[in-house]
């Protein structure tokens, strides 16, 4: 666009800003149409790459070095998220508080995505995880083994009632719940 469209004289020679004006303000409904379809583009592209990635990340079922993590990843979603996720979670609870002398009560830990960063970094005995599911309980106590972090002393067991039933009186300085909810 010209400068001269933008900005035109007055036969006195000054600068018509109210031109000017009208012209900006003509103009922003085609910036903002040309914005919103770049925006709609951007999040098409962004949701491919993401479905393309979670495909590419389930190949991993077939290869025998690799399916133990991808069943583990399966049993929380999203794939191919599970570091990031670890550290995130850590962080986290680390930027509201949460130090190694803490106690920790993680409600669905599941196959301990986030409970293996939480049990290395808190004290012993700092860490209790419950699950609704048996079968993530059993993948949780053969992380702690494979971890090799039993000396943690961590207590993980099944539980339909929030701990209500089993935990007694206990009490804990964080309840962490994360990707509960379906
Ligand atoms: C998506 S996984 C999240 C695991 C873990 N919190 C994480 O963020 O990595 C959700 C977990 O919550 C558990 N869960 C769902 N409802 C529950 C309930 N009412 N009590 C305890 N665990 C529950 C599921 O069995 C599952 O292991």
């Amino acid at each position: 666009m010209k400068e001269d469209r933008l900005l035109q004289k007055l036969p006195d020679g000054t600068l018509d800003f109210e031109h000017f004006d009208k012209f900006v303000h003509e103009m922003r409904p085609i910036q903002v149409s040309v914005s919103a379809a770049a925006r709609r583009f951007a999040h098409r592209l962004r949701r491919r790459l993401m479905r393309a990635r979670r495909e590419l990340y389930s190949l991993r079922a077939f290869v025998p070095g690799l399916r133990e993590q991808h069943r583990l990843e399966v049993m929380v979603g999203p794939l191919g998220y599970w570091n990031q996720l670890r550290r995130y979670h850590l962080r986290l609870l680390c930027a509201n508080g949460l130090r190694p002398g803490h106690t920790l009560l993680d409600i669905g830990c599941g196959p301990l995505q986030g409970g293996i960063t939480f049990i290395r970094y808190l004290n012993r005995g700092g860490y209790t995880g419950i699950d609704i599911d048996p079968v993530r309980v059993d993948t949780a106590r053969s992380q702690i083994a494979q971890h090799k972090l039993a000396g943690k002393e961590p207590r993980v067991f099944v539980s339909s009632s929030f701990g209500d039933d089993e935990l007694e009186d206990s009490t804990f300085d964080y309840v962490w719940a994360s990707q509960v909810l379906p």
